[in-house]
């Protein structure tokens, strides 16, 4: 029988899009060669992770943070097969959703590698090497992205000394000394993980900036609060060069700005220098799908390659690597698949680093602004005049607010501080309503409320904040 719909990938780019497929009333597969739903997100990524950073970061607040509220004499004890453990709870029963929900909405879910065989027409491959070929309407590729490693250093990653996120979140001791290569989001988070459990933690990233891209207020205060948590930072490093040297492995690196090259050893080495496409083995050259010159799958704007009938969502194709972009494009496209309107609002995508505290973007940065020549007005609010962030020591961070200078739209908001990765959607939502600066300021917030800082933040941009 040929399906309306076979999404190959079941990362939260296709299997959204195959529930919502199906919810729409499409008759839907998905072929997955994971022995579990979920792909790298569930699987080994944004949820094990957020299983260690919430496990790390309660066990380095009993060891550090509980003495300044009165509670003492408290000596936590690090049980890291049991933190594991919770980890590969937290993934099976996330995994054994995504089944349970493929079950409730009739999708088929078919284990084995896809390959496209062209418009209409998947091939599956199962473990046993067993072959069958599939019709459909349409092709979804929803294949995601795998690690990138370092541009032009050959490293062989062996997730035991050498590691990829894949091996960073599932080391059996805590590394005496661990080396970051890339001081991007991987590489911040499970540096956090590892540094929080105990181990020293070195970031060599070549930009003069950790977190690339964000707005820059942020990424140097941030970068300021992990040094004071215990974190060193060599930036403006260029990694040349990473071996294995007795039991652990060194790291090689040269000023990017010219000069002599330094080596440091660690017990564990994380490669944590960006993601690229996946597309190995899925026969789109053969098929005649278009790749870009980064090897992403190219798409027009409802998400169909060059070749009618195919298309690509998620990691695979452009735009920011983040598991709710891929979401959202899954959604679009199955409403577009239905004869909706499916549509991605590009502009309000939030991001998040989920340290501690956590450091949330949605919008436009300050140096995006004056890039585009947009002018804009800036107001800030830090945490230290915040009630709440006081009665729970949470004064690290402020929230920023930027908002056009002639409209008042809101254009960006940026936080550091705790909770940040909550606080930010009221933002989102502000800004998918074209709401303003002024809008946020005179919406009523609950004190005492970390979020208080947001609507204050507001006030600042088109008037005066009431608590400074
Ligand atoms: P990234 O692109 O965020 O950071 C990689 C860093 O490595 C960059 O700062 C880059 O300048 C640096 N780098 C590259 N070559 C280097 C060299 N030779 N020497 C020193 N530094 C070098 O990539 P990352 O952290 O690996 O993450 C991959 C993707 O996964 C990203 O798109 C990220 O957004 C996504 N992700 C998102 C998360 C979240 O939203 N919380 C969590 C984890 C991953």
């Amino acid at each position: 029988m040929a399906y309306d719909l076979i999404v190959i990938g079941s990362g939260p780019g296709g299997y959204v899009c195959a529930i919502k497929a199906a919810q729409l009333g499409l008759k839907v597969a998905v072929v997955e060669k994971r022995a579990t739903y979920g792909g790298t997100c569930l699987n080994v990524g944004c949820i094990p992770s957020k299983a260690l950073l919430h496990a790390s970061e309660t066990y380095s607040h009993a060891a550090h943070g509980l003495d300044a509220l009165g509670i003492e004499g408290v000596t936590p004890v690090l049980n890291l097969a049991k933190m594991m453990a919770h980890k590969d709870a937290t993934v099976k029963s996330n995994v054994d959703g995504v089944a349970f929900l493929f079950k409730k909405n009739k999708i088929d879910g078919i284990q084995g590698t896809g390959k496209v065989l062209g418009a209409g027409k998947v091939s599956v491959t199962n473990d046993k090497g067993e072959e069958q070929v599939l019709e459909t309407k349409n092709i979804v590729i929803a294949t995601g992205s795998d690690v990138a490693s370092i541009p032009g250093v050959p490293v062989e990653i062996d997730e035991k000394v050498i590691v990829s996120s894949t091996g960073g979140i599932a080391l059996d001791k805590v590394p005496g000394h661990l080396i970051v290569v890339g001081g991007g989001v991987i590489g911040l988070e499970l540096g956090s993980v590892w540094a929080r459990l105990g181990a020293k933690v070195t970031v060599v990233e070549y930009l003069d900036t950790i977190l690339g891209g964000m707005d820059g207020d942020v990424s140097k205060q941030f970068q300021r609060m992990l040094v004071k948590q215990g974190m060193e930072f060599k930036l403006g490093a260029k990694v040349t060069g990473v071996e294995k040297a007795g039991s652990g492995a060194k790291v090689t690196f040269e000023p990017v700005k010219g000069g002599e090259a330094a080596t440091i050893e660690a017990d564990v080495v994380l490669i944590a220098t960006g993601r690229k496409p996946y597309t190995e083995g899925l026969g789109l050259k053969e098929a005649g799908v278009a790749l870009d010159n980064r090897g992403r799958v190219e798409i027009d704007n409802h998400f169909q390659t060059n070749v009618a009938g195919i298309y690509a969502i998620g990691d695979v194709v452009r735009g920011p690597m983040l598991a709710h972009k891929a979401e959202d494009e899954g959604v679009a496209l199955a409403e577009i698949l239905a004869g909706q309107a499916g549509h991605v609002n590009y502009d309000v995508i939030p991001s998040v680093v989920y340290t501690q505290p956590e450091v949330a973007s949605v919008g436009k940065t300050e140096e995006e602004l004056k890039a585009a020549g947009i002018a804009y007005k800036a107001g800030k609010f830090p945490f230290t005049a915040n009630g709440r962030a006081r009665a729970m020591l949470a004064t690290d961070g402020f929230v920023k607010v930027l908002a056009d200078k002639e409209t008042d739209r809101v254009l960006g908001v940026h936080i550091v501080g705790f909770g940040a990765g909550e606080m930010i959607h009221e933002a989102a939502v502000l800004m998918e309503f074209g709401g303003s600066s002024e809008d946020l300021g005179r919406t009523c917030h609950a004190h005492p409320t970390m979020s208080e800082a947001v609507k204050e933040a507001a006030l600042a941009t088109f008037f005066k904040p009431i608590h400074m």
